[in-house]
């Protein structure tokens, strides 16, 4: 009887053990691609991979990538018409040369039966790495702009360099924003003869990496980088397990570096700063190598420290030339509850600070037990493909032209409270009114290729708002799950705004419990315009440099990229890329392009952690906060709008709107006629700019790096440099309630660690005031400085 059971238990162990992914029914369509037979899901063993550790799989897997027409080689950018997703089964796959990565393409394997990619003995050195997903042309350069890598994954994979002898890396990974590494193994040889590297990343403008694990290596990873967000990564026996090639900003969480001689080195002269959290280190000689000199008071190397263990641990920080700058305990362990080297305004500065046990406010609500909270991506591994309810076989077209607002609707009706999720085959739901995701809904989209898109009549009206998607009414209780899928518009919808939150997710109290997690958005995306579809690509909305405050009307294209209302709490999102368009990512010159969209993301909600997150090219603001409390914002980055100052924010946009707070340019502006002193005689900046972060009346806000960058003037780098004298624009942080009262950010609680602008006179405003210039912290192509805190807090933390 025993041994039946046990039978039969196998029996249905087998019949489940496919991951959903590999048998849901395939509807997915790339309805741009002129190939109505385009195919989007490529399983890697369809295509004569074996997995059998030792047939070569190389050419079955690289045909499974380029097949379609795809973009790759030959003079291809980027592409939005050609998204793929490969797919490996349970196997050793078996490679001889590089998995070149095309555009678009996400590479995921069974996450219940890890797949590995293993180098085979005879496995070039001089190939650049296992998966190539940005190749060195001829010519020398990448063969994606490394800043325009966009759209892609790689999960649930393991990679073994360990047959190779000499030179051998995982994965080359320059990359952008909306792109993620989540849940890989690197296994790699520890001889010392040998150098091998898990991750090797030279340049780009990220991005996400989460739940790594590494062992072995010369180096664990090599990473360089404008700034990224890092999270749960694990090194053991690693010589260094973190090289930082370079950097303006980077934020490191929840790190564990165990048996190694160096943990993180970050002593390169390139290296603007690092934020480190929540982590330990085990067995290190040498937690970290700063090239940051005692007494310099550049922004360089800038460094936070915030809840690390130390545990047998001779030096926590040494300098580039060895000298240990922090001892730490060779047969015991210390516990840092904050440390920082670099420059302090506490909210006047700048002071030098070198030192331990500095004061964070760290607030409890943001936390689970001493850490801050953070939970990954859901991959349902636990279900079968038969939870999964298709969007198409529930009546939605997602051709780009039907109106699939009914269909979806209906869908997440049907799915809300169910134990069902809802699944956004690939495609473009093109709808006419909002998409309502009621609460207690999951919701998964097919290979970040389902866009829902907002088009027609009823978004067309900028003084009537509208969302496109609305997730929860305001008063709604209950949760939500939602990954990997993309929000959207099509043509003018001056009245859009992509994405509005009000979901209200019951979790712990006073700080955050395990039984109840907040709720969750990872890899959703907004996008406007430039692409395929969006009736807003170069033919439409070209760049107009030499006209005078010029704006086609027809590139308006939305009121707000994302709205967390007051009544939204508790809500987790990781790696979301909020995006105006500025360029054409189908053209093959990559072709900038002039769309138009007021407001970025307003966050006016109460415990909401922004994990990897960035908004760009917003007219009047990136990130507004406004009356928010219990915020947690780490490596945010955004970008103003090329075009400006012609027109000069808020242009287009005259009618500004009081209740939600709308930065009031002229009355800020008038004041800064008369500039605060800081501003160097003869340097004119123009002030009439976006907000790159703009905090009002919020309470607890903590934010881990952030990089806030202006490179333009009307499409001229020019004035982002240091002989111009940063002066893009005049300033790009704000905190304040909007009227210079200083009794009103008394109330505030705001801290920033490693803030990195570009091309800003001004780093920080408080109530009129500029508190920071960018010579004062000037460090790499980026100014740095290590610590803001605003008023409120730098008087209870008595800084
Ligand atoms: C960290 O990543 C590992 C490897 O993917 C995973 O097993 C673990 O659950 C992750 N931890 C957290 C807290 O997410
Ligand atoms: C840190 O990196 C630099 C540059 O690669 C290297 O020269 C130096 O030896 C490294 N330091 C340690 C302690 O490994
Ligand atoms: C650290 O080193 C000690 C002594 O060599 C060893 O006993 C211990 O297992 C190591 N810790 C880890 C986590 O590997
Ligand atoms: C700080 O260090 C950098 C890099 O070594 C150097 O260029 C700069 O002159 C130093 N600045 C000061 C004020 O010491
Ligand atoms: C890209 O730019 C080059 C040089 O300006 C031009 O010759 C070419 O036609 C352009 N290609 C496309 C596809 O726009
Ligand atoms: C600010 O938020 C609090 C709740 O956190 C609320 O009680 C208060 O009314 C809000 N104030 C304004 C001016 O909206």
């Amino acid at each position: 009887m025993k041994s039946f059971f046990v039978f039969l238990l196998a029996a249905a162990s087998v019949a489940w053990a496919a991951y959903w992914m590999e048998d849901i029914p395939r509807h997915g369509i790339a309805p741009f691609n002129p190939d109505k037979e385009y195919p989007i899901f490529r399983n890697v063993k369809q295509w004569g991979a074996k997995g059998d550790g030792v047939t070569d799989d190389t050419a079955a897997i690289n045909a499974a990538i380029s097949h379609g027409n795809r973009c790759g080689g030959a003079g291809c950018v980027g592409s939005t018409t050609t998204p793929a997703i490969l797919y490996f089964p349970p196997g050793t796959y078996l490679i001889t040369t590089p998995i070149v990565g095309f555009y678009y393409t996400q590479l995921i394997g069974d996450p219940t039966k890890m797949p590995v990619i293993k180098a085979a003995p005879n496995f070039p050195t001089e190939a650049i790495a296992l998966l190539d997903a940005d190749p060195y042309m001829n010519s020398g350069k990448l063969n994606f702009q490394a800043t325009n890598v966009f759209y892609r994954q790689v999960r649930n994979l393991g990679f073994d360099t360990r047959a190779v002898r000499g030179k051998a890396t995982g994965i080359h990974w320059p990359s952008s924003q909306s792109t993620l590494i989540q849940n890989c193994a690197f296994h790699l040889s520890s001889d010392p003869e040998d150098t091998h590297v898990g991750i090797f990343m030279e340049e780009g403008s990220g991005g996400m990496m989460a739940d790594l694990v590494f062992y072995g290596g010369k180096y664990g990873a090599q990473f360089g980088n404008q700034q990224y967000t890092m999270r749960n990564l694990t090194f053991y026996g690693s010589d260094t397990a973190i090289n930082q090639i370079w950097n303006w900003g980077w934020t490191y969480k929840s790190l564990k570096i165990v048996n190694s001689r160096v943990g993180i080195n970050m002593s390169s002269p390139d290296v603007g700063s690092v934020t480190l959290l929540d982590s330990s280190f085990v067995n290190v000689s040498t937690a970290l190598v700063t090239g940051r000199v005692p007494g310099n008071n550049s922004g360089l190397g800038s460094l936070v420290i915030q809840n690390v263990l130390y545990t047998n641990v001779p030096t926590v920080l040494a300098g580039a030339d060895g000298k240990p700058l922090l001892l730490g305990d060779p047969s015991g362990t210390v516990h840092d509850e904050g440390y920082a080297r670099g420059n302090v305004y506490a909210p006047h500065g700048p002071s030098l600070l070198e030192g331990r046990e500095f004061a964070f406010s760290q607030p409890a609500t943001l936390k689970l037990g001493d850490r801050y909270y953070e939970r990954s991506k859901p991959q349902y591994e636990e279900y079968p493909s038969s939870a999964f309810m298709s969007a198409r076989d529930h009546y939605a077209a997602g051709d780009g032209q039907t109106d699939d607002t009914h269909a979806l609707n209906a869908l997440f009706q049907a799915v809300a409270g169910s134990s069902y999720i809802a699944y956004l085959d690939a495609g473009y739901y093109k709808v006419s009114d909002t998409i309502f995701i009621p609460p207690n809904t999951r919701v998964v989209g097919e290979g970040l290729a389902a866009v829902i898109m907002g088009a027609g009549e009823k978004f067309s009206d900028q003084s009537k708002p509208r969302p496109v998607v609305q997730v929860g009414k305001p008063g709604d209780v209950g949760f939500v799950e939602m990954s990997d899928f993309i929000v959207s518009t099509q043509g003018a919808t001056a009245g859009a705004v992509m994405i509005e939150y009000n979901l209200n997710t019951p979790a712990g109290e006073n700080t955050c419990s395990p039984g109840e997690p907040p709720s969750g958005l990872w890899d959703v995306h907004i996008r406007v315009g430039g692409y395929t579809g969006s009736n807003l690509q170069v033919a439409e909305c070209p760049i107009t440099p030499q006209q005078h405050n010029y704006v086609n009307p027809s590139c308006v294209a939305g009121y707000m990229g994302m709205h967390i209302t007051p009544s939204a709490r508790n809500v987790y999102m990781e790696n979301n890329w909020v995006w105006v368009a500025d360029h054409d990512i189908d053209d093959w010159n990559s072709t900038r392009i002039n769309v138009f969209v007021p407001r970025g993301m307003l966050v006016e909600g109460s415990r909401i952690w922004l994990v990897g997150s960035s908004v760009e090219h917003y007219t009047l603001y990136q990130y507004q906060l406004v009356n928010a409390s219990d915020v947690w914002m780490g490596q945010i980055q955004t970008e103003t709008p090329y075009y400006q100052p012609n027109p000069p924010a808020p242009h287009p946009f005259t009618q500004l709107n009081a209740a939600i707070r709308d930065p009031d340019f002229a009355a800020d502006c008038q004041h800064y006629a008369a500039p605060s002193g800081l501003m160097k005689a003869g340097t004119s900046a123009p002030c009439a700019m976006a907000w790159g972060l703009r905090i009002l009346d919020s309470t607890n806000v903590v934010v881990f790096g952030a990089g806030l960058y202006s490179f333009f003037n009307n499409y001229d780098t020019s004035c982002s440099t240091v002989e111009a004298g940063e002066n893009c624009q005049a300033r790009i942080f704000w905190v304040g309630d909007g009227g210079g009262n200083a009794a009103d950010s008394n109330k505030m609680s705001v801290e920033l660690y490693n803030l990195n602008t570009v091309g800003s006179v001004s780093m920080i405003t408080q109530d009129q005031l500029d508190m920071a210039t960018w010579d004062q912290n000037k460090a790499t192509f980026a100014s740095t400085l290590a610590v803001f805190l605003s008023d409120g807090v730098a008087k209870e933390l008595g800084a």
